[in-house]
């Protein structure tokens, strides 16, 4: 079980998808990569035997180990190393017709644990980003209030806060999936996913400063301060639990592109509800019925009705690498890691299957397990060089099991593109190739 015998960071998939000849050359590339990485990663961990195959340059020492290195604070604002640049968030080419009404997926295949960085967190708009002033941003809340308030930034900011880490899914994530395999990696079959720690005000206590009707408000309505006027409504029950208006996203004010300066953070709720450039919350007595909710984010189901105000982001894993476009290196050990996550509470098992679901073992989970947030499954296995298909199931705290694709099918047919959150397979092949299958 050397740890050079080991996939280690299997990036470098293929990651535009433009068509097989790319995807082919792409994956060739990366093999060589691999394979030389393997090579010197073996030559490093055996100097000795590296010494005897004639490599002195590997016994040199090399430079960074003899001269002085670079001045604090070089860049202001750290950045990656160059040696990591290949991970990017990045767009499906011809998904939508306009970029500026379209999606960045989050490279779930190179990240560890189950924070997002902020430079790679998705982005999902409906009419562009913008960098909004934030002296010049305002929320207003009215409605079914005792007092209707503008906030600037700085009121906000003096109201008790809270940070919490939840994740954030979008409706359509794994949407191109539902009538068959459509996409080769996990970043663009999952990478409408992030997890990070939101710091704000709780949209109770906010309510509450405003003395919100609480017989009579039933739902509050959020709209963005975009092109797009983006509205969603949730129901008071939702709001007064766990909902917040967040100016920070890991540790940092929020990004542009995420919201800046202020965004709703509705856990375990589709990412649409995470109103994003927050200006206004209304509270009212029935469901606001915008364009956004009975038009948009619904399921189409078999018999040709529309499923409206779906909401929860049902219970959901994924294993991240080995995953689509990646490859592996040689027979013997590997970690098998994953996510899993639920929009109801914590996530309580992940099983991993290598035959394609006909056998399962149970994960180990990383902690912190929390509830509406990311959780990092591991688990070992010898591969023996044959065809294997490996599956992940996650189960969440109210004993909801994740289910097969035929299984989901059977109720919501094919011709959806929301709340797909069916079990994902990726095939093994006798060369170590790993590619997106369906298993029913
Ligand atoms: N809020 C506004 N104002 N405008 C938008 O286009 N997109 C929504 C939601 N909030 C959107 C918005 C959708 S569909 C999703 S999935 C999430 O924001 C994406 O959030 P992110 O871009 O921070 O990942």
């Amino acid at each position: 079980m050397a740890a050079a015998r080991r996939p280690g960071r299997l990036r470098g998939a293929p990651e535009n998808f433009l068509d097989a000849g790319q995807i082919a050359a792409v994956q060739a590339g990366r093999r060589d990569f691999l394979k030389n990485a393997f090579a010197l990663a073996a030559a490093g961990a055996a100097t000795g035997a590296a010494a005897q195959q004639g490599d002195p340059a590997i016994l040199e020492l090399p430079e960074h180990s003899k001269a002085l290195g670079q001045p604090v604070a070089a860049r202001g604002y750290g950045e990656p190393s160059r040696f990591e640049k290949n991970l990017q968030r990045r767009e499906s080419p011809g998904l939508t017709r306009v970029s500026g009404a379209s999606v960045s997926f989050t490279p779930l295949q190179g990240l560890f644990g189950i924070i997002t960085p902020s430079g790679l967190h998705f982005e999902r708009h409906h009419q562009g980003w913008w960098d909004i002033d934030p002296t010049r941003h305002r929320l207003m809340v009215m409605g079914l209030v005792q007092q209707a308030r503008v906030y600037t930034l700085d009121d906000l900011m003096r109201l008790p806060a809270v940070s919490r880490m939840h994740f954030i899914e979008c409706g359509a994530n794994t949407g191109m999936e539902w009538g068959n395999v459509a996409v080769p990696t996990v970043q663009y079959t999952h990478g409408m996913l992030s997890c990070c720690e939101f710091t704000g005000v709780l949209l109770s206590t906010l309510l509450d400063h405003c003395g919100v009707d609480r017989k009579r408000g039933k739902y509050v309505l959020a709209e963005g301060a975009d092109g797009s006027s983006l509205t969603r409504t949730i129901a008071m029950e939702r709001a007064l639990d766990d909902v917040m208006v967040a100016w920070a996203m890991n540790g940092e004010m929020l990004r542009p592109e995420n919201g800046y300066p202020l965004r709703l953070v509705a856990p375990g709720l589709q990412g649409v509800s995470w109103v994003k450039w927050l200006r206004r919350l209304k509270v009212g007595d029935e469901p606001f019925g915008t364009k956004d909710e009975v038009l948009h984010y619904v399921d189409l189901m078999p018999d040709g009705t529309l499923r409206q105000y779906t909401s929860i982001q049902e219970c959901k894993s994924v294993i991240t690498s080995p995953s689509g476009g990646q490859t592996l290196l040689d027979k013997g050990y590997y970690n098998v890691t994953g996510l899993a996550w639920s929009g109801r509470g914590r996530v309580k098992r992940v099983d991993v299957s290598f035959d394609g679901g006909r056998n399962w073992r149970t994960a180990s989970l990383e902690g912190p397990l929390l509830a509406k947030c990311l959780a990092r499954f591991n688990i070992g296995w010898n591969w023996d060089g044959s065809p294997a298909i490996l599956q992940s199931r996650a189960i969440d705290e109210t004993g909801y099991v994740q289910p097969k694709i035929n299984q989901l099918r059977a109720v919501r047919g094919t011709r959806s593109i929301y709340h797909n959150n069916a079990i994902q397979s990726w095939k093994v092949d006798a060369g170590g190739e790993v590619t997106n299958a369906q298993v029913y």
